[in-house]
C-alpha cells in the first residue's frame, strides 16, 4: 500500500522540486533583468548628470557662447572632439603646460581666478599648512561674546594684524564680520542698510564701469528690500540709495570715490584690490563699511573667506543676522585656513626692504604684476589694435616709494573700428568679458591678469600677433 501510494508521492515530490527550481531560476532571472535595467538606466542618467554638470561647468568657465560652440563642435566630428579636449584643458583649473600656439587652445581670461599666486604658496611649503583634527571646529559657535558670533578669534586677530602692517585700513573701532567670500558680505550689507518698512526697495548704484556681478547679485532674488538701479553717474532721483564704491575699481583699476553724494544715501566700499601689489597704498581707509577678501589679497579664492570692517554696531549686527539666516555662520575650517594664510603673509612682511625682500608676499606679487603689465603693454604696442588705461606713479605708504598701479584686470579697448571686442578676440580663441557686463561699451573688454604663467604667456604671444 505504501509502495503504491509512495510512487505518486515521489513523482509529485520530484515535480514539486522541479517547479520550485524553475520558479527560483525565473525569479533570479527576472530580478537580474530588473537590476540590469535599473543599473543601465541609473548609469545612463548618471551619464546625463555628468554631461550636464560638465556642461554647466564649461558654461561657467567659458561663458554660454563658447560653451555652445563647444557643444556644436563636439557633435560635428572627431577632430571637433579634440577641440573639446582643448576647451576642457583651457578651463581655469585644468590649464596645460603647453606653450605652443596653434591658436586652437582657448585662452580663458574671463574670470579673475587668482591662480598666478600658486607658485608663491608652493614655495612656502609647510609654513602655510593647516591640520584640523576630526574633533575640532565642530560647534556652530566661535566667539559667543562677539557681535559676529561665528567669527574665529584667530582669524580676527590676523585680519587686524595685516591691516596694521599694510596700513590700508583702520580696524580699531570697527567690528569685523566674516563672510563666505565678500560676495556674501556685499549681500549682507544690502540687507543691513535697507529698511524692511520701506514702501519701495532701495536703489543700489555703482559708477560705470562697475563690477559685473553687482547687478545680478543684487537682483537675482527679486528682493523687496533693494534693487539694482544702474550707473551711479546717471542716478538722478531723490530716493534713498546705496552706492557701491570699488576702489581700485574692477574692471578699470582706477581709485574711486563716491559720486552721488546726496542725502539719504549710504556708501559701501568694496576694497577687494586695495593691496600694495595692485595699487600704491596712499591713505588709511576709514569708511563706514569696507569689504575685503582673501580671494584677491592672497589668491585663496577657493577658501571663500571675506571680511567686512563695519563702524556701526547695529549695521554689524544686521549683517551678522543676514549670514545667520543665510548660512548659519561661515566655515570655521576656512577661517582657520585663512588665518594661517594671513599670518604667513604678515610674517613675510618682516622681509620688506631687507636682503630677503623677495620673500615678502606683496613685493613678490607686485613685481610679478609689474612684469605682466610691461609685457601686456609691449604686446598691445606690437599689435596696434588695442589701447589700455594709463596710470601715474604715486607714493606708496607700504613700500615707502613711488609705484605705478598694476591692476588685477586689463580694461582694454579695441581700436580700428572694431565694435565688439569680445567677439573679435573670441575669433582668436581668447575669452574675455565684454564691456556690456560692466555698464560700458562693447568696444571694451576686461582681461584677467591673474591667471597662471603659461596662460598669460600664450595670451601675450597671441595678442601681439593680432592685426587687421
Ligand atoms: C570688486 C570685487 N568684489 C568682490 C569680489 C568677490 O570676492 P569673493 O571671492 O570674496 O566673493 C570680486 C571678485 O572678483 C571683486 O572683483
Amino acid at each position: 500500500m505504501d509502495e503504491v501510494l509512495g510512487k505518486p508521492t515521489m513523482i509529485s515530490r520530484v515535480l514539486l522540486r522541479l517547479l520550485f527550481l524553475s520558479f527560483t531560476l525565473n525569479v533570479g532571472l527576472v530580478s537580474r533583468l530588473i537590476y540590469e535595467y535599473d543599473h543601465e538606466r541609473g548609469s545612463s542618467s548618471l551619464h546625463t548628470t555628468d554631461a550636464e554638470e560638465k556642461q554647466s561647468y564649461t558654461e561657467f568657465c567659458l561663458g554660454e557662447e563658447a560653451s555652445k560652440k563647444t557643444r556644436e563642435s563636439t557633435t560635428m566630428s572627431t577632430a571637433a572632439a579634440d577641440h573639446e579636449a582643448y576647451v576642457s584643458e583651457s578651463s581655469p583649473s585644468l590649464s596645460t603646460e603647453a606653450e605652443e600656439d596653434g591658436k586652437e587652445k582657448v585662452v580663458n581670461l574671463d574670470h579673475g581666478d587668482p591662480t598666478m599666486y600658486e607658485q608663491f604658496w608652493q614655495n612656502m611649503g609647510d609654513k602655510s599648512m593647516v591640520v584640523i583634527s576630526g574633533w575640532q571646529s565642530m560647534s556652530y559657535f566661535s566667539d559667543i561674546g562677539n557681535i559676529c558670533w561665528f567669527l574665529e578669534p584667530e582669524f580676527a586677530k590676523e585680519v587686524r594684524r595685516l591691516h596694521q602692517l599694510v596700513g590700508n585700513a583702520v580696524t580699531r573701532d570697527h567690528h569685523i564680520v566674516v563672510g563666505t567670500g565678500s560676495t556674501q558680505l556685499f549681500q549682507a550689507a544690502l540687507y543691513a542698510l535697507s529698511s524692511s518698512g520701506a514702501f519701495e526697495p532701495v536703489n543700489v548704484v555703482s559708477a560705470a564701469p562697475y563690477y559685473s556681478s553687482y547687478p545680478s547679485v543684487t537682483d537675482y532674488l527679486k528682493s523687496g528690500l533693494y534693487k539694482w538701479a544702474g550707473d551711479a553717474y546717471s542716478f538722478k532721483g531723490d530716493e534713498p540709495y546705496i552706492e557701491l564704491v570699488t576702489s581700485p575699481n574692477n574692471p578699470d583699476g582706477f581709485m574711486r570715490q563716491a559720486v552721488v553724494n546726496r542725502n539719504g544715501g549710504v556708501v559701501v566700499h568694496d576694497l577687494a584690490y586695495y593691496w600694495p601689489h595692485y595699487t600704491p597704498i596712499t591713505y588709511l581707509a576709514n569708511h563706514d563699511i569696507m569689504l575685503f577678501t582673501v580671494s584677491k589679497c592672497t589668491g585663496h579664492a577657493g577658501t571663500r573667506i571675506g571680511w567686512a570692517l563695519v563702524k556701526d554696531k547695529e549695521i554689524a549686527k544686521k549683517m551678522t543676522k543676514f549670514i545667520e539666516l543665510n548660512t548659519i555662520g561661515v566655515s570655521k575650517d576656512s577661517q582657520l585656513r585663512a588665518a594661517k594664510i594671513l599670518q604667513v603673509v604678515s610674517d613675510s612682511c618682516e622681509h620688506l626692504n631687507s636682503r630677503e625682500d623677495s620673500k615678502n608676499f606683496f613685493r613678490h606679487a607686485s613685481r610679478l604684476m609689474a612684469e605682466r603689465w610691461d609685457r601686456l603693454r609691449d604686446a598691445v604696442r606690437q599689435s596696434g589694435l588695442f589701447s589700455l588705461p594709463e596710470f601715474m606713479p604715486e607714493s606708496c605708504n607700504y613700500f615707502g616709494e613711488a609705484n605705478t598701479p598694476h591692476p588685477a584686470f586689463a580694461w582694454s579697448k579695441c581700436e580700428g573700428g572694431i565694435e565688439d571686442c569680445e567677439s573679435f578676440l573670441r575669433g582668436y580663441n581668447i575669452i574675455t568679458r565684454s564691456g556690456k557686463h560692466f555698464g560700458a561699451e562693447a568696444k571694451y573688454v576686461r582681461i584677467s591678469m591673474l591667471d597662471r604663467e603659461q596662460t598669460f604667456n600664450l595670451f601675450v604671444k597671441r595678442l601681439s600677433n593680432i592685426s587687421l
